[in-house]
């Protein structure tokens, strides 16, 4: 697990970025897994930027969402799909048929899930899978108590984070209660991985995923497992670090071959 702590937000969402377009670079048909929320969206913005300014081509990615709500179709506000639509896909050239996110109005949600798992397999896995962490530590919506060796299935989410999530939709009361999401053991498959949080909000949570024990009571301490995890913050959320004059150190004395951070 490596620890990148920058003093404000976007410049830790840019490094993030350029590991994203340094893997396009080398594999043009690279498989992404996104996220959705606030985390990522400055990571998307610099890659949009990428794309329009540096010629970064898109063309043979394929995507992979964590999650989308169960009962949302696809044009609703609020789902995953309407999200990343707004915040990355129109902004990059994506080709529609490369694109995938769980679909909430499955009616048969197992058969879906074990298809979506079936179509990440096809695709050669995940290259490198972005991710946010909740405020009680879920990774995709795992929340605390999934199985570490979870696959994509549908969740009940916490009031926790139903709250969290409120923001997004007109009434608290409109935030569904179940989401299919990908699952610890799959998002563990990818063969790599980058975490984003930024704010003060997130420090409990980052602090148990990187020096808590590991535990499914913070899914995201599963990470510690992970042959190449690499964790993005701002100060505030590695403000309850124990070893941040380390991760600082082990970041500014990087070999000079290490280019991607
Ligand atoms: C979103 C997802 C969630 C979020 C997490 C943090 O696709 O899987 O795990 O990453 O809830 O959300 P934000 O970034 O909005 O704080």
């Amino acid at each position: 697990m490596e620890v990148i702590i920058t003093k404000e937000a976007a410049s830790a969402s840019n490094l993030a970025a350029r590991r994203i377009a340094r893997l396009v670079r080398i594999k043009p048909a690279a498989v992404l897994g996104l996220a959705t929320g606030s985390s990522p969206l400055g990571l998307y913005k610099e890659l949009i930027r990428m794309h329009r300014e540096e010629g970064l081509d898109f063309s043979r990615v394929h995507t992979f969402n964590l999650d989308e709500y169960i009962g949302l179709p696809p044009d609703h506000p609020a789902s995953y799909h309407s999200f990343m639509e707004e915040n990355f896909f129109r902004g990059v050239n994506i080709p529609h048929g490369n694109i995938h996110l769980p679909d909430g109005l499955a009616s048969d949600v197992p058969s879906h899930c074990e298809a979506y798992e079936q179509a990440i397999r096809d695709a050669g896995g995940i290259d490198l899978q972005i991710l946010g962490i909740g405020s009680d530590g879920h990774i995709g919506f795992n929340e605390p108590g999934s199985s570490l060796a979870s696959r994509t299935r549908i969740k009940t989410l916490t009031p926790g984070t139903r709250e969290d999530n409120a923001r997004f939709f007109r009434k608290p009361e409109d935030v569904p209660y179940h989401v299919i999401t990908m699952g610890i053991g799959t998002i563990m498959e990818s063969h790599s991985v980058a975490l984003l949080a930024f704010g003060e909000g997130k420090s409990v949570a980052v602090g148990g995923a990187v020096e808590g024990a590991i535990s499914a009571s913070n899914p995201s301490s599963v990470l510690q497992m992970h042959p190449d995890a690499k964790i993005y913050l701002d100060e505030p959320a590695a403000s309850r670090l124990e070893r941040i004059d380390y991760y600082q150190w082990v970041f500014q004395n990087k070999p000079a071959w290490q280019t991607d951070r």
